[in-house]
């Protein structure tokens, strides 16, 4: 696990997204018809998370299962619930997820960000890391961090995510 980190000097210095239409309910995504065909795809940050459709996007990409109760709890609690829907037919489905938690002022850490294995590579991962980081840039937040699994550092370096900034470690208490 590494310690990542992207500080803004300045509150103009957010990042550029692929949303064209902003609903505030639903933030549909402009896609690549060749990549995508013809799904239509929308970001949201107040779409209510039924759990167990959580979980079961976490089983996809392999991840261990975590009691339901915590993690309704840790959705309660957390300051920021984003989340990728395909729209098909009259229902909407949950293919990305990521949530941040915060002290509201001066720091954000993103956790649990998952991209349904469909419907990676595409493009989608980047585009919804942006969409966070605008979301917690415009609640004035200045220092966005993460905890990366080794495989995917490269992922968060493209989105300007540095390692270990000036030295800085990231440490860890575990119960033995
Ligand atoms: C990691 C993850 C969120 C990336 O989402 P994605 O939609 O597949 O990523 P994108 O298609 O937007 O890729 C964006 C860029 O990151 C790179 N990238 C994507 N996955 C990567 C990985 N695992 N390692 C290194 N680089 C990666 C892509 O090559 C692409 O680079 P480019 O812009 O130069 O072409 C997704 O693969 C996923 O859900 N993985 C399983 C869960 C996981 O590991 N989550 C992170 C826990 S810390």
């Amino acid at each position: 696990m590494v310690w990542l980190q992207k500080l803004f000097t300045t509150k103009t210095e957010t990042d550029n997204n692929t949303l064209s239409e902003h609903s505030g309910e639903r933030d549909w995504v402009t896609v690549d018809p060749k990549m995508f065909g013809n799904c239509k795809i929308f970001f949201s940050t107040n779409q209510s998370i039924d759990v167990y459709e959580l979980e079961e996007l976490c089983d996809s990409v392999g991840w261990a299962r975590r009691p339901l109760r915590k993690v309704r709890k840790a959705l309660q609690h957390s300051y920021l619930v984003a989340s990728i829907w395909e729209f098909r037919g009259a229902r909407s489905y949950l293919i990305g997820f990521a949530r941040a938690t915060s002290d509201h002022a001066f720091n954000a850490t993103i956790w649990d960000v998952v991209i349904h294995p469909r419907f990676q590579s595409k493009g989608l991962g980047k585009a919804f890391m942006r969409y966070m980081i605008n979301k917690l840039r415009s609640n004035d937040i200045s220092n966005v961090t993460l905890f990366a699994d080794p495989q995917v550092v490269d992922f968060y370096r493209c989105l300007g995510f540095i390692p270990d900034p000036e030295g800085i470690k990231g440490m860890f208490w575990y119960p033995e």
